[in-house]
C-alpha cells in the first residue's frame, strides 16, 4: 500500500452532525523507535506490547458549518477547555487534511480523558493520537457507505502515525510491529500491524508495573530527540541493530525464551537512552533513581532467578515487566524495594491488552 491508498475518491453520503467516542491504549515499545524520515517514516521498525489500562477516552462530536475555509475546533480535558492543546492538533489537521477532506466541513469538539494520572510523566501522545484517529476514521465510515473493517484499522493507524508515531501500535494488540521488516508479513512504515507470527504462552498476560520516578515535563521532547539521529554518529548501526532485533525476537516470541527476552529487551532500552547520551546536544532522561530500580532488579534477579526485567521509555520511569505467573512475587518486591525511588511512591500496574475499542 502506498499514501495515495489512503485518499478518498468521493464520499457517497452527506451527514450533518454526530458524535464518536473510542478508547484508545498507550503501548510500551520492546524494540525502540527512535529516528524518523520526512513524514513520520521510521528509521527502523519497531514492536510493542499494547497496554491494557493506560487509556484516553476521547469523544468527538461534530456539525456541519457554514464555511469550509479553516479548520474549527475546540479541546477540552477532563471538561475543562484546553486551548495549550490546539496548535498540536492543528498541526495534526494540517498533515491529515488531503485524507480527510471533510475536515473543514465541521465544528468538531474534541472531549478527552486519561485513566492515568495527569503530568504522570506518562506519554499520552499513544493513546491520545490513536483514540481522535479512530472517532475521525468513524465519521469517514460514515461518508463512506460500505467501508471495510481493514482499511478501516490500516488508515485510522496511518493517521496516528501523522499525529504521533508510536501512535499507530495502539490500535489492536496484544503486539504490534509498525516499519518494514522481511520478517514480518504485511508490515509496513506507514501503519502498525498486529504481530502475525507465533507466540508462546509465556508472553500471555503479561505484566508492566509502570514506576513513576519522574513526574515533570520532559527537558527533551521525542521529537527534538528523533531529530538528533540525523548525522549521529551511531545512527547507521542503532538501525541495522532494531532490525537485526526484530529478527531475533521474533524467535524468541515463537520459543518463549525468557532469558533471551530480558536480555534483548533490556539492552533495547539501554540502547536508547544510549543514542540520547551520545546525540550532540547530549542529553540525559534517566534520574538517579532510574538507574537505582535497575540495579535492585538485577540483583533481585540474580538473587532469586525471577524474570523480572526493565524498559524505559523517553523518560525517567520505569516499566517492569514480568510474566503473569511471577505476579504476587515481583509485586512484593516493588512494594518492599523500589516503591521509595518512585515519586511519591507512585505506581501503576498495567499488563498486556489487546486495543482500542468504541464506546457508542
Ligand atoms: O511516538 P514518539 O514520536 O513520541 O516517539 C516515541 C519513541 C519511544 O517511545 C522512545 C520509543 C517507542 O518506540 O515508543
Amino acid at each position: 500500500m502506498t499514501a495515495q491508498d489512503f485518499i478518498p475518491a468521493s464520499y457517497s453520503k452527506t451527514v450533518e452532525s454526530g458524535q464518536f467516542t473510542w478508547e484508545s491504549p498507550s503501548n510500551i515499545a520492546l524494540v525502540k523507535y527512535w529516528g524518523k524520515k520526512k513524514n513520520q517514516i521510521p528509521e527502523n521498525p519497531s514492536i510493542s506490547f499494547t497496554l491494557n489500562n493506560c487509556k484516553t477516552i476521547t469523544a468527538l462530536s461534530f456539525s456541519k458549518k457554514a464555511s469550509n475555509k479553516t479548520f474549527e475546533f475546540d479541546v477540552f480535558l477532563d471538561g475543562e477547555k484546553k486551548d495549550s492543546f490546539k496548535s498540536k492538533i492543528e498541526t495534526f489537521f494540517e498533515r491529515i487534511y488531503s485524507y480527510f477532506p471533510f475536515l473543514k466541513d465541521y465544528y468538531f469538539k474534541i472531549e478527552t480523558e486519561n485513566t492515568f494520572p495527569h503530568s504522570s510523566g506518562i506519554a499520552s501522545s499513544a493513546s491520545g493520537m490513536s483514540a481522535l484517529a479512530l472517532c475521525l476514521m468513524s465519521i469517514e465510515k460514515l461518508l463512506n457507505d460500505g467501508m471495510d473493517e481493514v482499511y478501516f484499522i490500516k488508515k485510522a493507524s496511518f493517521l496516528a502515525r501523522l499525529g504521533s508515531g508510536s501512535a499507530c501500535r495502539s490500535l489492536e494488540g496484544d503486539l504490534v510491529v509498525w516499519g518494514n521488516h522481511s520478517d514480518v508479513v504485511g508490515s509496513s512504515d506507514l501503519f502498525g500491524v498486529k504481530y502475525p507470527g507465533e507466540v508462546h504462552e509465556n508472553f500471555k498476560n503479561y505484566q508492566d508495573t509502570i514506576l513513576l520516578v519522574d513526574k515533570g515535563e520532559k527537558q527533551v521532547s521525542s521529537t527534538l530527540g528523533h531529530n538528533l539521529m540525523y548525522g549521529h554518529p551511531f545512527a547507521e548501526q542503532r538501525f541495522e541493530q532494531a532490525n537485526t532485533n526484530i529478527s531475533k525476537i521474533k524467535t524468541i516470541l515463537e520459543t518463549g525464551n525468557l532469558n533471551e527476552f530480558i536480555a534483548l529487551v533490556e539492552s533495547e532500552a539501554l540502547t536508547l537512552h544510549a543514542m540520547m547520551m551520545t546525540s550532540m546536544p547530549y542529553f540525559i532522561l534517566m534520574k538517579p533513581n532510574t538507574l537505582e530500580i535497575i540495579n535492585k532488579i538485577w540483583a533481585y534477579r540474580q538473587s532469586t532467578g525471577s524474570k523480572v526485567c526493565f524498559t524505559l521509555d523517553a523518560g525517567a520511569n520505569v516499566h517492569v515487566l514480568y510474566p503473569e505467573n511471577e505476579t504476587t512475587k515481583v509485586l512484593e518486591f516493588i512494594k518492599n524495594e523500589l516503591v521509595v525511588y518512585c515519586q511519591n511512591g507512585q505506581y501503576i500496574c498495567d499488563q498486556i491488552g489487546f486495543g482500542a475499542i468504541q464506546i457508542n
